[in-house]
This record gives structure tokens, C-alpha cells and sequence, in this order.
């Protein structure tokens, strides 16, 4: 499904800078940050409260510009693109999935995920088709045509997951996706992000706390002042410590 070959780079942060000023205070949340994420991993990002994890994955998915710095996506430099050319990148290449599963009320599940494939151009027939094969990989094929109220917290999250991998994007995006969930349906979500990057060959990029998900993760980096301080892969002895 996916046209990179697995471990391939995707994504390349080079030396970014983020602050945010507010009032006479100005916060230095990322500071010289380089990273690359590969294809077919799911990689975790962890480190603590306000160390700038969300900044981050809002600027690798283009949703906020750089103060100084690169980032590189699927070959795009995102600095250089307009917002409408940013837009349609996030549409044609992206998909997010947050902690508060972000679904619409008044829609069932199959119109959750039919939803962002109309706007990608599929017709009704299609995205029809489509949406039918992400829930029934979520595992919620018996669950189409419930709303947000009549479902589980672990459900809510597989519709807004199955949402994210209808779009059949090379980059999926994760902030806290367990957070709002026990210890099942976690690990539910859990294993579900590690077999989308897996079987599909996409990046997953996962923002989290979660113990749980540390054992799980292909990769695990870790942030502190505005950098990456550790990235350690599950399978391999190597472990990295950048300057
Ligand atoms: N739009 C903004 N305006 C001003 N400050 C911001 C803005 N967005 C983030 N910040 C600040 O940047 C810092 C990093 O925020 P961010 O949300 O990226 O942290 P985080 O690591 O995701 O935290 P958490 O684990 O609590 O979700 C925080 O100090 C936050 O207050
Ligand atoms: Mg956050």
C-alpha cells in the first residue's frame, strides 16, 4: 500500500527550532532538534510534560512552521511549502489520532471514516468501500452504523483509527492515544498501531507515556530540553545517544 520500501526515511528534522513567547516570557521548546523516522516501525516519542512532544509532532506534520531549522517529508521540504500545498500534503500523506479520539457526534462510525475520503476525492461507492475495510481491520465490522455515545472509550479510538488508516497514509501521527483508555483497550490501540506500521508500511509516530507501549515500540526516543536524548530500537543492541 504504502510506496516506500520499509525502513526507509521519511522523515528528516534537521536542527529545528520552536519558541513560543508569551507575555514577556519566551520558552525555548525545541532547541537544535534533529531527527529521522523510517517506514513500517512504529516509534514512541516519551519524555516529560511540556518538554515540547506535541510542538513536535504539529511541526513533522506541517501544522506548524519551524523557527529555524528543516524538516523533510516524503521528499517535501515543508518550510517551502504554501498552505494550501501544506494542507494537501496533511490530506493526501497524514493521519492523526489524539487522545479525546476527536469524532463527531452526530455521525456513525462508517460516516466518521467516509468523511476525510470524500474530501480526498473517492466516490460515495468507494469510500464506502474502503471505510467497511479499515473498521473491519479495527475489528469493529459489527459496529459501523453506532455514534460516538453508543460506543466504548477502546471503540471510539479503532473508529478514529480506522479513520486515520482509510486515507492510506504514509505517516500516521499518534498524540497520547491510550491515555484516555484502561489497561485493555490500551493495549488494544497498542497493538493496532504496531500491525498498521507493519502491514502497511507506514511511519507511525506515536506521543506517549505509556509504559505499556515502551515494550512495544519498535523505537523509542526520548526528549529532554528541546533535543532528542536517547533512541533506542527494540531489536537492535545499538543504542544511541545524541550530542
Ligand atoms: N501555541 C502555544 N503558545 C504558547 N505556548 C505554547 C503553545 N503550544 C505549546 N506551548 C508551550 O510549549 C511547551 C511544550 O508544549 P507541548 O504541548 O508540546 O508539550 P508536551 O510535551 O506535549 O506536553 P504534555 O506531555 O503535557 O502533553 C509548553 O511549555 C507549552 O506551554
Ligand atoms: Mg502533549
Amino acid at each position: 500500500m504504502s510506496a516506500q520500501p520499509a525502513n526507509a526515511t521519511v522523515i528528516r528534522a534537521t536542527d529545528v527550532c520552536k519558541a513560543f513567547d508569551s507575555g514577556r516570557l519566551r520558552t525555548q521548546v525545541l532547541d537544535r532538534l534533529s531527527l529521522t523516522i523510517d517506514a513500517g516501525e512504529l516509534t514512541l516519542i516519551s519524555g516529560p510534560s511540556g518538554c515540547g512532544k506535541s510542538t513536535l509532532l504539529a511541526i513533522l506534520s506541517g501544522l506548524q512552521k519551524v523557527d529555524a531549522g528543516h524538516v523533510s517529508a516524503l521528499d517535501s521540504e515543508l518550510g517551502q511549502l504554501s498552505l494550501s500545498e501544506l494542507e494537501r500534503f496533511r490530506l493526501l500523506h497524514t493521519g492523526f489520532v489524539f487522545q479525546g479520539f476527536n469524532l463527531f457526534p452526530a455521525l456513525t462510525a462508517a460516516e466518521q471514516v467516509e468523511l476525510p475520503l470524500t474530501h480526498l476525492g473517492l466516490s460515495t461507492h468507494d469510500a464506502r468501500k474502503r471505510a467497511v475495510q479499515s473498521l473491519e481491520e479495527v475489528g469493529l465490522g459489527h459496529r459501523m452504523r453506532l455514534r460516538p455515545a453508543e460506543l466504548s472509550g477502546g471503540e471510539k479510538q479503532r473508529v478514529a483509527i480506522a479513520r486515520a488508516l482509510a486515507k492510506q497514509p504514509q505517516l500516521l501521527f499518534a498524540d497520547e492515544p491510550t491515555s484516555a483508555l484502561d489497561a485493555a483497550n490500551g493495549q488494544t490501540i497498542i497493538d493496532l498501531l504496531h500491525r498498521i506500521a507493519h502491514n502497511h508500511g507506514t511511519a507511525v509516530l506515536c506521543v506517549s507515556h505509556d509504559p505499556r507501549l515502551v515494550a512495544h515500540a519498535d523505537r523509542v526516543l526520548t526528549m529532554e530540553d528541546g533535543r532528542i536524548l536517547s533512541d533506542r530500537r527494540r531489536d537492535a543492541a545499538t543504542e544511541k545517544t545524541s550530542s
